[in-house]
């Protein structure tokens, strides 16, 4: 019974990707066994990622679903998972530097680099919210499985005045912030072409959340530039956040792209493009504001703890078209064939540079699983390996 319950979870992951999944998954299973049949009365499963259709399905939703392809269930079911990712990060930002948070200090860091910046996050919060929903509500209409990550949700909360004392899915405690995406928006080449970009500025095992009170007491004030060590602290802190906002966003603005290319029905391509809009926009908004971090007259704060600091980007040795900060909208750049004109697009967009598992795999470096068991990362990485291998059928 739980061997066959295992391979219902898995019911929409290729073979290929079972294979690997199914035998991680058994071991996870027998641990969380009484937290299932415990559900299963309410009709949810606690360890699997998918809910089985087969507890929700009704006669006309399995009619919805006939009309579409395993590769558009697979697409929606890894942007579901990718979205409660978004928005467990989210609700932790927001928690603390919302405008509706409770850590005054880390809002007060935070509108140093923007007076709006707690209003933005928890307008990017509630989108998030919003897209993980309507993902789920969506593939539950169609008579397909969601996807439910609450198994995965075994992290510590910060310890800072604001953050609820809740199990997380990700880890915004320790980051290694790539932002590699500066330079290359700034930039006429294009990653799908095999460029490398530099690092705009080093982020290496960083906090972007106030870690607990005692190296930042929650009343202590944010001037600019910082006057104390702890608030100096914060300052590198809410920083560090701002070119995290970015990354994250940057990140759906490919993936989306990426995945839409891959999709059959139109009704699911209007989905992914309607909601990929929104990363995009999300993007170009934290683009503007994490640029202030680098800028007069903030810019030059160094966080005490790790030596970390942020530059201004405008004054040499930077400055110029690779890291002037107010240059945020995308640089025209090599798209589809090198002989076209430079073009303003979204880049990366290539599968292997944009797709499924090369989110995971970007995520997973930026630290954000850190202290997430085997059996998240084979549960992601099977949906996102049938996300990737999807094909456009055209009706
Ligand atoms: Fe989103
Ligand atoms: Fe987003």
């Amino acid at each position: 019974m739980k061997k066959q319950n295992t391979q219902d979870a898995l019911s929409t992951v290729p073979a290929e990707a079972q294979a690997s999944a199914t035998e991680d998954l058994d071991s996870a299973w027998n641990g969380v066994v009484g937290r299932r049949t415990f559900l299963k009365g309410v009709g949810m499963t606690g360890a699997a990622a998918l809910i089985p259709a087969a507890l929700t399905t009704t006669g006309a939703m399995a009619a919805r679903k006939a009309a579409l392809t395993d590769g558009d269930v697979a697409i929606l079911q890894f942007l579901a998972a990718a979205e409660l990712i978004e928005t467990d990060l989210w609700q932790q930002y927001n928690e603390l530097g919302g405008v509706d948070g409770g850590n005054v200090s880390y809002q007060a860091a935070l509108s140093n680099l923007d007076g709006d910046m707690p209003q933005y996050i928890a307008d990017n919060t509630d989108d998030e919210m919003s897209h993980a929903a309507f993902l789920n509500a969506y593939l539950k209409s169609m008579g397909a499985e969601q996807v439910n990550l609450d198994a995965f949700r075994t992290l510590p909360s910060s310890k800072a005045t604001g953050a609820q004392q809740i199990g997380r899915l990700t880890n915004l405690q320790k980051l290694n912030v790539d932002t590699s995406w500066y330079t290359r928006y700034r930039s006429t080449q294009n990653p799908d072409f095999g460029t490398t970009f530099p690092q705009a500025v080093t982020i290496k095992n960083e906090p972007a959340i106030p870690l607990n009170d005692t190296e930042t007491p929650p009343g202590t004030s944010q001037p600019v530039p910082p006057d104390s060590t702890a608030a100096s602290r914060m300052q590198a802190i809410a920083n560090t956040a701002g070119f995290h906002f970015a990354y994250i966003e940057q990140g759906g603005a490919s993936l989306y792209t990426s995945l839409s290319l891959k999709v059959s029905s139109l009704e699911v391509l209007r989905i992914v493009v309607s909601i990929g809009g929104v990363e995009v926009d999300h993007f170009g908004l934290w683009h503007d504001k994490c640029g202030n971090a680098v800028a007069q007259p903030l810019a030059g704060v160094t966080d005490p703890e790790t030596g970390l600091t942020f530059p201004d980007l405008n004054a040499p040795p930077f400055g110029g078209e690779q890291f002037q900060t107010n240059l945020i909208l995308p640089e025209p750049a090599s798209f589809i064939r090198k002989n076209l004109p430079p073009v303003s697009v979204i880049r990366p967009s290539l599968t292997e540079n944009a797709g499924a598992v090369a989110t995971i795999e970007s995520l997973t470096a930026d630290l954000l699983f850190e202290g997430q068991t085997p059996q998240f990362f084979t549960t992601v990485m099977a949906l996102a390996r049938a996300a990737d291998a999807a094909e456009r059928q055209a009706h």
